[in-house]
């Protein structure tokens, strides 16, 4: 498994900012979405070039090289990994958009599904999974195997922040999975919280309690 670590002062300087708890809804859902549009430059950094013929401007053809891969599909984990979307398909607007939301059952406390509505052909496409933390990484592991069922062979997991205990359970869950985490922070807390981590990344970017 390979975990893509960012390293860019820019990307650090706007994770402080989402940190700061002063930081209200609209900058943190602007500043998530520029941080997504950088990650997703490092994210898509190998996709395949084709030689293509177009019309160029002094009236004679030229052969270019553009992207040769299907759309890739984004799968946005609802509810945070919404606010990750918009940045995405700054830079690539022809993406498919898959979602799939998750509970957590009270008494095992693990994620059910209770809702998935992939895109066509979704195998055929790398996918892209958005959600801004990656805490315990039970329900990213849980798309990981729902996409893995319907027959995806590329995933790439895109996160804003991530804690080791999450990025160790895809390392053990889902080996062939690469993650590509904005930052790494220290732990999670007693409660499942990132540290220092941003709170609870829906309701900052949502406004909710
Ligand atoms: N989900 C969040 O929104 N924040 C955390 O710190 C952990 C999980």
């Amino acid at each position: 498994m390979t975990v893509t670590r960012i390293t860019h002062p820019v990307i650090t300087h706007k994770i402080n900012l989402l940190r700061d708890i002063t930081t209200n809804s609209k900058d943190f859902r602007e500043i998530v979405t520029e941080v997504t549009f950088l990650l997703t430059y490092e994210a898509t950094r190998d996709l395949r070039l084709s030689k293509t013929m177009i019309p160029g401007w002094h009236g004679g053809d030229l052969e270019v090289d553009m992207v040769a891969d299907e759309d890739p599909s984004i799968v946005p984990i609802f509810r945070a990994g919404i606010g990750m979307q918009e940045g995405f398909l700054s830079v690539f607007p022809t993406a498919k958009v898959s979602y799939v939301g998750y509970y957590r059952d009270e008494e095992t406390l693990d994620p059910k599904l209770y809702y998935a509505k992939l895109a066509e052909r979704a195998q055929e496409r790398t996918n892209y999974v958005l959600d801004p933390m990656l805490a315990t990484g039970g329900t990213t592991s849980a798309v990981c195997s729902l996409l893995k069922k319907a027959g995806v062979r590329k995933i790439k997991v895109l996160c804003i922040l991530a804690a080791p205990e999450g990025i160790r359970r895809i390392e053990t869950d889902h080996p062939d999975v690469e993650i590509i985490p904005a930052m790494i922070d220290s732990h999670l807390n007693e409660n499942g919280y990132i540290m220092p981590g941003l709170g609870d990344a829906g309701d900052r970017l949502f406004g909710t309690k």
